[in-house]
């Protein structure tokens, strides 16, 4: 009784969201299909088009919905769901969810670490660090743009090990013998660039995720700082938070654990 009166309660456009968002959930409508337009909808569920447009527009802003000029709106594909406390690498998280990983190798030079790198890697003398530019794909989509530095004296031939191996964190573990262990993660919001748009595939000016990580081998020495521009419209970062209780460790969620 009491979803009902609080269904009455909710402005229209409130619930013509839900009963699309139904729609998707029922599997009525898959990734990609057309839903139907302003119209339709105002004519289907009896409101004005007004309404409808708004559940559409907020839709769209949410990113259940896409929207392509001309042709309308369609169901996009849910976003990959990233744990945001597991230390994996990109190689990983693609294959655990089906999808092959690629990498687009766009530069990798040796370049001299200026003070902010040097002290985050702590490197005194030598600061040449690997300065590698890649692109990331998932099933041939662009995913994310990453710039890694890694200092040269713990991995001397990185671009060659890089080109057979393909992923870093493979090369960091199987080449060099580096046990990643912990990292330190931002993230924060931007907007593409046009050539960061140009990459990725979006617009410039499109929403995107910035991350840096710093990561730490068992020994605390730093191995990785990265720089990663991740698509916003198709990543979401999931964590589960728990209430800490003195003396209860916080409880560290893996990518498979991830509630729904
Ligand atoms: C993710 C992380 C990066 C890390 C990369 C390693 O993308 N955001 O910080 O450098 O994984 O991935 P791979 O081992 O596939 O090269």
């Amino acid at each position: 009784m009491f979803y009902n009166e609080m269904r009455v309660a909710m402005p229209l456009y409130v619930q013509v969201k839900q009963l699309i968002k139904e729609m998707i959930d029922k599997g009525e409508l898959r990734p990609g299909d057309r839903v139907p337009g302003e119209r339709e909808l105002a004519e289907r569920f009896r409101v004005s088009r007004m309404t409808a447009r708004q559940a559409l527009n907020e839709l769209e802003a949410e990113g259940v919905l896409v929207r392509i000029q001309g042709k309308g709106s369609f169901v996009a594909r849910p976003k990959i769901r990233q744990a945001l406390l597991a230390l994996t690498s990109f190689t990983e998280d693609m294959l655990l969810r089906g999808l092959t990983p690629h990498t687009k190798s766009l530069k990798t030079e040796v370049v001299e670490a200026d003070r902010d790198l040097a002290e985050l890697l702590g490197l005194v003398i030598p600061r040449e660090v690997w300065r590698i530019e890649r692109l990331r794909t998932a099933d041939g989509e662009p995913m994310a743009f990453e710039v890694s530095y890694v200092p040269r004296r713990l991995c001397p031939d990185l671009d060659e090990q890089l080109r057979k191996e393909g992923s870093l964190y493979g090369v960091f573990e199987r080449v060099y013998g580096l046990r990643l262990v912990r990292a330190t993660q931002t993230i924060e919001a931007g907007i593409a660039s046009r050539e960061q748009g140009g990459l990725l595939g979006i617009k410039a000016g499109a929403a995107v995720l910035l991350l840096t990580r710093l990561t730490f081998t068992d020994e605390g020495v730093p191995v990785e700082y990265v720089k990663s521009v991740y698509r916003a419209d198709r990543y979401k970062f999931v964590a589960e938070l728990v209430r800490v209780a003195e003396g209860r460790e916080p409880v560290r969620v893996t990518q498979k654990e991830l509630p729904r």
